[in-house]
């Protein structure tokens, strides 16, 4: 059999060609990168994790009517998804301040926002993907104005599904990030969720210790990244609880 065809290969997954036109398969690695990709290591497990609790949000998106790019789980550590065009910002949701904006703007981790916020960064790593703004967007070309009325529409009923789930099992959704990708059907273009959603993009605390249960666990070395992301599995009754995570899988 024909080996397949790598697309591309990031800091957390690699996507290769799916078996139909139009189909990517998602693969998670288990490596793990933070500031940029200045501090990196392998956490055995997490890929397994990442990939079952994204099919998990955008199943569950996909049902109430907010379009992803999510088709079906093959196996542990691969999904297969609609091939898109990203649209080329991360849209970050933020309920709670932390991170970059707690930084920037000098407000205490863990403040309430009096609404959410949603904020772009321009996707360059080279660049650090750096805060821009709707004009930014629009005198580049990397959104139409309709397309940016979109993307704020999806972005706050992700907000608004994941924080409803999150605050169901005791979790804190503090902020995270989703990516948009662009899909056509005949003559007529749409915006769906795309990439994934996970630990590794949202900050989730436990509402009653504020424990943190997301990336920041890997990126401030304040634990075990696998025990942190299988609680949140366990509480969403996503991973069963005998299955092995940390075991290496056939990946055909
Ligand atoms: O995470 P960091 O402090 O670098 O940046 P942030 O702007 O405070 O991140 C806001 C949210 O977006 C967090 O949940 C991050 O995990 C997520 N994020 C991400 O998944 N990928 C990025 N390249 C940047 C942020």
């Amino acid at each position: 059999m024909a080996r397949r065809k790598k697309i591309y290969e990031g800091k957390a997954k690699i996507l290769y060609e799916g078996p139909e036109p139009g189909t990517i398969v998602q693969y998670f690695k288990d490596d793990a990168t933070a500031f940029n990709a200045e501090k990196k290591d392998v956490i055995e497990g997490k890929g397994v994790l990442n990939n079952r609790l994204s099919e998990f949000f955008m199943t569950g998106l996909n049902h109430i009517g907010v379009p992803t790019h999510f088709l079906k789980r093959l196996n542990m550590r691969e999904q297969l998804v609609r091939a898109c065009e990203i649209v080329p910002l991360e849209v970050i949701v933020r309920n709670f301040a932390a991170g970059t904006m707690s930084k920037r703007l000098g407000i205490e981790e863990g403040t309430q926002l009096p609404r959410p916020i949603v904020e772009y960064c321009y996707k360059d790593d080279g660049l650090g993907d750096p805060l821009v703004t709707d004009e930014h967007i629009a005198a580049f070309g990397w959104a139409s104005q309709q397309d940016m009325d979109d993307i704020l529409s999806l972005a706050l009923r992700v907000n608004d599904y994941m924080s409803g789930l999150m605050y169901g099992v005791g979790i804190k959704l503090v902020d995270f990030k989703i990516e948009i990708g662009r899909v056509y059907d005949g003559d007529f273009q749409r915006l769906i969720i795309a990439d994934e959603i996970s630990p590794d993009s949202c900050r989730l605390w436990d509402m009653e210790s504020g424990q943190k249960l997301d990336k920041d666990v890997f990126r401030r070395d304040l634990g075990n990244l696998t025990d942190a992301y299988s609680e949140v599995a366990r509480r969403l009754g996503v991973m069963p609880k005998s299955a092995p995570v940390t075991k290496p899988t056939l990946i055909n």
